[in-house]
């Protein structure tokens, strides 16, 4: 759904997060206080909330600021101001993560970033879908080009988590942890998720997407899909409102270089510091692998950037994948 000229203009109105009366919005924006109801009804389908309250007006459960690419690069790194990034903001796609995947299969250069403020078909790991109400949150991806195949990407999807933690970091948002391969976990419940997707041959040039979802503000009814523990970075930073554009901007300056230095960097330097994130060490957890699942405790992860479980008889095995689910039965 494209938004009409005057949804736009209702939303940018009721963006505040202030109450509005209906009347006032109705001669603001020239229609019927009727046709201002209906747009408001037509924001449900996309998880945006709205508090009707009588003789107070509408006003949105969480106030919004857009995606804005001119603000975004006013936050960029002086060297990627330089560079200049190709940046495509949608109100709304199916996802991000395959709009660029669509876009490598065209040949469009590498960088090239895709943000959104709704998804109709966000995509998760283990083909889950993911939840984002519109505006609210961090929907973003990135098309990179490797020169040397996919075996040199191996342990990017963990060096992909270290830099969103410096981002956060960088923001002053502490005490976020990573949980293998890359969930990004505070006290125990999820923040975000990356999904990287990868095309090319074994041998030779590959294009990666790096995808990442980053809860800003999840109401409690946007939330009610999701399938596990989650928190957003209104609760953790206990701010009323996200500056999504500068967050963004800092994700970015953290990405970027790291995206560009991956194939000349050891990968024990990531992996240093994907250790100091590890909130699982020691937790006894459940690992789910196809159809098999796995106890045990979590002994870190070796130098390949696999995880290592003890198993109930001592043994400790290496996982490629799989997930790691909390137990908090026997933890
Ligand atoms: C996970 O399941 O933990 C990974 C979630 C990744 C979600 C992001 S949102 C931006 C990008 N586009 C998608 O469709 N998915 C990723």
């Amino acid at each position: 759904m494209e938004f009409s000229d005057k949804q736009r203009q209702l939303l940018g109105l009721l963006a505040d997060g202030d109450f509005h009366s209906g009347t006032v919005l109705a001669e603001q924006l020239k229609v019927s206080r009727a046709a201002v109801w209906k747009q408001l009804q037509s924001f449900i389908t996309l998880g945006i909330e709205v508090n009707a309250i009588r003789g107070k007006g509408y006003r949105l459960e969480s106030s919004l600021s857009f995606l804005d690419a001119g603000l975004i690069n006013t936050h960029l790194s002086a060297s990627l101001q330089r560079q200049g990034i190709d940046i495509a903001i949608f109100e709304q796609c199916d996802s991000t993560n395959r709009y660029l995947m669509a876009d490598a299969r065209q040949g469009v250069a590498s960088g090239k970033v895709c943000l959104a403020e709704y998804q109709t078909a966000g995509k998760g790991r283990r083909g889950r879908q993911w939840v984002s109400p519109f505006g609210q949150n961090i929907i973003l991806s990135i098309l990179w080009r490797f020169e040397l195949g996919t075996a040199s990407i191996a342990g990017l999807s963990l060096a992909i988590g270290v830099a969103v933690i410096r981002a956060l970091k960088n923001q002053g948002i502490a005490d976020v942890g990573l949980k293998w391969p890359n969930d990004l976990v505070w006290q125990a419940r999820k923040l975000g998720g990356i999904l990287i997707e990868v095309s090319g041959e074994t041998g030779g040039p590959c294009a990666v997407v790096v995808g990442l979802g980053l809860n800003g503000f999840l109401s409690a009814k946007a939330a009610e899909d999701i399938q596990q523990a989650w928190v957003d970075l209104k609760h953790i930073t206990g701010q009323s409102s996200l500056d999504r554009n500068r967050l963004t901007a800092e994700l970015l300056n953290t990405l970027f270089p790291l995206l560009a230095e991956f194939e000349a960097t050891p990968l024990s330097t990531y992996l240093h510091e994907w250790r100091q994130y590890d909130c699982m060490l020691g937790k006894t957890v459940t690992v789910l692998l196809h159809n098999q699942k796995i106890t045990g405790i979590v002994k870190g992860i070796d130098d390949d950037g696999l995880l290592l479980l003890q198993d109930t008889q001592g043994r400790v095995q290496a996982f490629s994948s799989g997930e790691i689910s909390f137990n908090t039965a026997l933890s």
